[in-house]
């Protein structure tokens, strides 16, 4: 009897890695970083084209990386999919992520991603400043064009931005402060923006909103999000990238070491990383540049892609996370929003 059971045992776990049966019992949770909308349409597409129930919690990047902290014995979603990878860097020098090199990936130039396979890139965002021009009109002040000109009296609590600790957004923010100026420098910097600060946000895309509504006067953002917002009505957005230099994120997709569905988790990479998939994007709003060669750029990147970039080092900034955020919580004071 014992003998037959084994023997059953055997059949199905070689039926399973034959067959693949996570993949036609999938379901499958993604922690995602990009645009509600985008993670809307992508993941529903992608159940419609291979039958895999997809879902997925829309979280900013350091959310991200606590929850899956967190979860590390019990990892309940299988892919982190969308935000700057300095948050992944981070959390694969904490073990927890799944190495893959996707096919696809060949498609994908290498400054674009991890060789051995730790995260892989699907966009590129360029960090910058939104205002608002009627409110600037009314406080007399040009749009900021300088990291230096936001440091204006007369922006005092007319600026906002998010907390680098909760978004990956205001994290290249930081890091791009620290690289263009040096520790000391950066952090003085960081300092006396403080103090031009009404309001840290949780997620990198609400300065845009904020200032499109006419709440505050300038904000801290990637640059296609502020073009998202003006496009969806708010007119009296306007952007600028900062002359000295900016930073830029690269979007990354991983898979969660221990989550459950494996094979249904590398199938969606592979289907992320197509020029098809990440062609999505752009018709809902998301205008970041794509990191496939065979992607068409959505047109609406035009318009910012003569920025100024540093040379922005993503394992440095991923490496030094948690050193840089203590030190810039030592610096500001500034707590981490809970909304
Ligand atoms: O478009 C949304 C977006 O700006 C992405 O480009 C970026 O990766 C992500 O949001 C960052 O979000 P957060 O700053 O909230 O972590």
């Amino acid at each position: 009897m014992k003998k037959i059971i084994k023997y059953l045992a055997i059949m199905l776990l070689t039926a399973g890695a034959l067959f693949g049966a996570d993949k036609e019992t999938g379901h499958l949770l993604i922690y995602a970083g990009l645009m509600e909308d985008y993670a809307i349409k992508a993941t529903k597409e992608f159940e419609k084209q291979t039958g895999i129930k997809t879902e997925f919690v829309r979280m900013s990047s350091g959310e991200t990386l606590a929850r899956v902290r967190a979860e590390k014995d019990n990892m309940t979603a299988s892919v982190w999919y969308g935000g700057p990878v300095d948050a992944f860097v981070a959390a694969n020098e904490e073990g927890l992520l799944e190495p893959y090199v996707s096919p696809e990936a060949v498609n994908i130039p290498d400054n674009f991603k991890d060789k051995s396979g730790i995260w892989t890139g699907i966009y590129v965002g360029y960090l910058g400043f939104v205002g608002n021009k009627k409110l600037l009109k009314e406080i007399g002040v040009e749009m900021p064009q300088s990291w230096a000109d936001l440091l204006n009296p007369k922006l005092k609590g007319e600026l906002v931005t998010a907390h680098p600790g909760s978004s990956g957004t205001a994290y290249t923010m930081l890091a791009t402060i620290i690289q263009l100026k040096g520790e000391k420098d950066g952090l003085e910097y960081m300092k006396q923006l403080h103090g031009q600060i009404r309001q840290y946000t949780k997620s990198g895309t609400a300065p845009g909103t904020m200032v499109g509504m006419g709440e505050t006067a300038v904000g801290i953002t990637f640059l296609h999000d502020a073009i998202k917002y003006r496009k969806e009505g708010y007119e009296d957005i306007i952007i600028s990238a900062p002359s000295e230099g900016t930073g830029f994120e690269i979007g990354g997709v991983a898979i969660l070491k221990n989550g459950p569905d494996q094979a249904a988790a590398k199938k969606f990479v592979d289907w992320v990383l197509t020029a098809k998939t990440q062609e999505i994007g752009q018709t809902v709003g998301s205008y970041q540049f794509l990191t496939n060669k065979d992607a068409n750029n959505p047109p609406e990147g035009k318009e910012i892609e003569k920025a100024k970039l540093i040379e922005y080092d993503f394992q440095w900034a991923g490496k030094s996370r948690k050193e840089l955020l203590d030190k810039f919580s030592a610096a500001t004071n500034a707590e981490i929003p809970t909304k």
